[in-house]
């Protein structure tokens, strides 16, 4: 499904050791380089995201692939009183925990170790599923979006935010330069791990976007299926429903 896209091509462990490595390399300089990068535009993002999830006033959110935990603060907007994050990444979910706890949030949220595509939650247990940025880096997507699935309770909402390809000239044309040139070049600069920023841009490419993706969602069974395109096609929120 085009998601077997390695950060490190040249060894031999699997994709989740890889991904789990790569965070753990970059997790100190990550929410520079994502900020920098962007241009701040994940923010707005996230915002509008988060807005989304608000309509629905869950009691409980859980923000899967959550790094280092930017996606379930904003989820606080929700005013749901239970966030859980989870992520594969210790070094990631170091960072989170220190700046959840320096926000003084930690009472509504908690940072846990947990692989997305086997959640140590019961079924039926959150109001909203979220994945920010996250989807791509799966190593098997389908079972993750299962257990999304699964551990939301009936009616409950699913939001995935996620980059995507512009297909439009000019943008088209400049994201492409942008993601292959200055991408890498900066990521590599201020990460120090040379991969993380090749690996951006080609798992990006590999990835199902659009209808493909909320084909897939569908036939998992999630429901009201729908997509918005953010930002004339750099990034997506995909939605559904258990
Ligand atoms: C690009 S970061 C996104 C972090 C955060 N959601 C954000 O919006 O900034 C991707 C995160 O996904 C995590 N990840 C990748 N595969 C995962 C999996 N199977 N289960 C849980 N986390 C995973 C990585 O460790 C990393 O922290």
């Amino acid at each position: 499904m085009g998601t077997k896209v390695k950060p490190y091509e040249e060894k031999d462990s699997s994709k989740k050791e890889q991904v789990a490595e790569m965070f753990d390399n970059i997790a100190g300089r990550y929410d520079l380089l994502n900020h920098l990068l962007s241009g701040g535009i994940d923010r707005r993002w996230r915002k509008r995201a988060i807005k989304l999830i608000s309509t629905v006033k869950p009691g409980s959110v859980l923000d899967l692939a959550t790094g280092t935990g930017d996606f379930a603060i904003e989820a606080l907007k929700t005013g749901a009183n239970k966030i859980v994050g989870a992520d594969i990444s210790n070094g990631m979910l170091e960072i989170g925990r220190q700046k959840v706890k320096k926000m003084g949030v930690d009472n509504t949220i908690e940072l846990v170790h947990g692989d997305s595509e086997n959640l140590p939650f019961d079924n039926d247990s959150f109001d909203a599923v979220t994945v920010s940025f996250g989807v791509r880096n799966f190593e098997n997507l389908p079972s993750g979006l299962e257990q999304m699935r699964r551990v939301l309770k009936p009616d409950g909402i699913a939001l995935v935010l996620e980059l995507t390809q512009p297909q439009r000239f000019p943008l088209k044309q400049l994201y492409g330069f942008y993601s292959r040139v200055i991408l890498p070049f900066i990521g590599r600069i201020i990460s120090k791990d040379k991969s993380a920023y090749t690996y951006l841009p080609r798992s990006i490419e590999a990835f199902p976007e659009g209808e493909s993706f909320l084909e897939i969602m569908r036939k998992i069974g999630y429901l009201n299926c729908y997509q918005i395109k953010l930002s004339g096609g750099i990034a997506a929120i995909y939605i559904g429903r258990k």
